[in-house]
């Protein structure tokens, strides 16, 4: 039932949510617990959720969406009154995210805008991902299906991840795939999931090399001294970005 022991668990929950927001966004630091729950929506969403959820579990009707409904009118995002969430969440920026019915979300998880919990068809019983403690999750990633997350594990910014994910790595692409598991670089053939061919660079590549020989040719021809025009790289740059990455 609703009674005085899950009032004082949703407290100390929403308590937990707020020191995650304050820990977790470099711009929240300076800013007091009202300030936050007044004007982070991520906040909003959680706690909104937080009273859904415990109302879903008391078999309250009709109240646990209509919040859940409201709440994502107000924030943008998109909570199940029913899925599972341990304390220390915390949904950065916010809009666009949606968490399915049946998702599990561990305790210290950071999500960024965009990201979905989601189905992949119309299958019943548990069809939303499990989300391991640890676990940050980059803007526009989609996770997809009864899959676990393993604890610490990171997604990087719009992947697409359908299959389970090996705890503490680094997950990207799409599909999703470890390119990093314990801080080391995957190895082995069909690893490299991040410099994926690009059939249009290489096609302009052809050209170039194609329009730099006939430069050249045409410049012998001519007797003309000056260089064939310089052909660039056409593939980003490895390694270390000015972005910090
Ligand atoms: C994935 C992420 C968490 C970094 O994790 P990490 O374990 O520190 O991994 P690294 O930065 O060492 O990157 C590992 C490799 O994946 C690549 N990579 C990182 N993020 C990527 C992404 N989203 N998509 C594709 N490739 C990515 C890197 O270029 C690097 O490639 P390399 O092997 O050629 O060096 C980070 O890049 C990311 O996507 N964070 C999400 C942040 C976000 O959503 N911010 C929104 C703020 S509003």
């Amino acid at each position: 039932m609703f009674g005085l022991g899950t009032l004082k668990r949703v407290a100390s929950e929403i308590t937990c949510d707020v020191t995650a927001a304050r820990e977790r966004d470099p711009a929240a630091r300076g800013a007091g617990t009202l300030e936050i729950l007044a004007s982070w929506a991520g906040v909003q969403a959680i706690l909104a959720h937080r009273v859904s959820h415990a109302l879903h579990d008391a078999g309250v009707p009709m109240v646990p969406s209509m919040l859940s409904y409201g709440s994502r009118a107000v924030t943008g995002i998109e909570i199940h009154p029913a899925a599972t969430i341990a304390c220390d969440f915390f949904i950065d920026h916010g809009a666009g995210v949606v968490i399915g019915e049946t998702a599990e979300i561990g305790e210290r998880v950071t999500i960024y805008q965009g990201v979905t919990l989601g189905g992949t068809g119309f299958a019943r019983g548990k069809r939303h991902p499990t989300v391991e403690d640890n676990v940050t999750i980059g803007s526009g990633a989609k996770l997809l299906g009864p899959i676990t997350i393993g604890h610490g594990a990171k997604v990087g910014a719009n992947s697409v991840v359908i299959e389970d994910v090996p705890p503490n790595s680094t997950v990207v692409g799409n599909p999703g795939h470890p390119v990093r598991v314990d801080g080391r670089k995957v190895e082995g053939p069909d690893s490299d999931w991040i410099h994926l061919p690009d059939p249009v660079a290489d096609a302009i590549e052809g050209m170039s090399e194609r329009i730099a020989t006939l430069e050249g040719k045409l410049a012998e021809l001519n007797g003309d001294e000056r260089p064939a025009s310089e052909v660039r790289e056409l593939r980003p740059r490895r390694g270390p970005s000015s972005a910090g990455g």
